[in-house]
């Protein structure tokens, strides 16, 4: 059976962007709830200043009480050396790097240029190998900037290339803002491909237009076989105004269950989560619609067990 793998993004790119800080213990609640619905590849916390990023500020106690857990690949946000060190300390295995395509937007978000900024990563890189820690590394705002418009596939092949041989075992091209279509996706995976193998490119889409699904669906059939993707479509960038949450877990694993492609992923486990999520913790409704339609069947199967 043909499987894809799906990154896990809710406690990091979901949890950053929530205008309240959600405690230490409902962060591993809900970490926990997502290793019990089969994901195993989860992004738990970020290692970025805690003045930028004050929802994340837990990290290292986060980590520290993290469950020992052979199947699961934990990962966090490493942007310097500083993030490297507090990484470090927290054992995780896979470190998560970041750059945008575009000036302004990595400006903003990392208080950098592109090149200083990766200048300055590059013997984090080097450690991060000698050390035998994975290394993912985002690409963002592949499909455009909220600060400069369209940004040249010529700028995002550069990136991959120089992330590549800083050692990237694995990058996810983001679109930070949700605004890349079906023919962008399929016309950046093709330039990509020239350089470098799909099995080490990963998608990171946001939901901003509605189009991550069909941007999903368009990176399958252009080779992607890992997805990001956050529970109930939660989160955002809180230095890309106007970016949504990524494409929902639930929406994805709808997706290929019924393409019969295995995720490995328990959808109503998913669902549970959600639930939880949005009215113990956020008391807000989440915007995952395959979430919402699921919440919405069982309503209606209890209503008429009732009847
Ligand atoms: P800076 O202020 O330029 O840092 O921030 P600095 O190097 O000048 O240091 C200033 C102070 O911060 C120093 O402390 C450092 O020690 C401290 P002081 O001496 O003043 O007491 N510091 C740190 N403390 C803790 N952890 C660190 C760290 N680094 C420095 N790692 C920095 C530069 C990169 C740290 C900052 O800009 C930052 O944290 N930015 C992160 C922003 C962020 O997390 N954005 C969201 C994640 S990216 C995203 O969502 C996109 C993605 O999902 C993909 C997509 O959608 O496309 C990944
Ligand atoms: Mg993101």
């Amino acid at each position: 059976m043909e499987s894809v793998t799906l990154y896990e993004v809710g406690p990091r790119d979901g949890l950053q962007n929530e205008p309240e800080t959600v405690t230490t213990e409902t962060k591993l609640a809900l970490i926990g709830r997502l290793r019990a619905s089969g994901l195993r590849r989860i992004e738990v916390t970020s290692f970025v200043s805690p003045k930028w990023i004050p929802q994340l500020a837990d990290a290292d106690a986060l980590c520290s009480a993290l469950p020992d857990d052979e199947e699961a690949r934990f990962s966090a946000l490493v942007p310097n050396e500083a993030g490297y060190e507090r990484f470090r300390a927290a054992r995780l295995p896979v470190a998560a790097f970041f750059v945008s395509a575009s000036e302004t937007h990595n400006r903003k978000n990392v208080n950098r240029g592109i090149a200083e900024h990766l200048e300055r990563f590059q013997p984090v890189a080097q450690r991060a190998q000698a050390e035998g820690i994975r290394l993912r590394a985002y690409v963002s705002t592949v499909c455009g900037c909220p600060y400069e418009g369209g940004v040249p596939v010529g700028a995002v092949i550069a990136l991959v290339e120089r992330l590549l041989t800083l050692g990237a075992d694995e990058i996810s091209l983001g679109d930070t803002i949700g605004v890349g279509h079906p023919r962008q996706v399929r016309e950046l995976i093709a330039a990509v491909a020239a350089v470098a193998p799909l099995e080490q490119i990963a998608l990171h889409l946001h939901d901003t237009w509605g189009r991550a699904l069909a941007n999903v669906q368009a990176g399958f059939e252009a080779g992607i076989r890992t997805f990001d993707a956050s529970l109930g479509g939660l989160g955002g960038c809180p230095y890309a105004p106007g970016a949504s949450g990524n494409v929902a877990t639930e929406d994805l694993v709808d997706l290929f269950d019924r393409a019969g492609i295995a995720t490995g992923v328990d959808l109503d486990a998913l669902v549970d989560a959600s639930a939880w999520l949005e009215t113990d913790v956020l008391a807000r409704p989440l915007p995952g619609r395959v979430y919402r339609a699921r919440l919405g069947e069982r309503r209606r199967t209890r209503e008429r067990k009732a009847s």
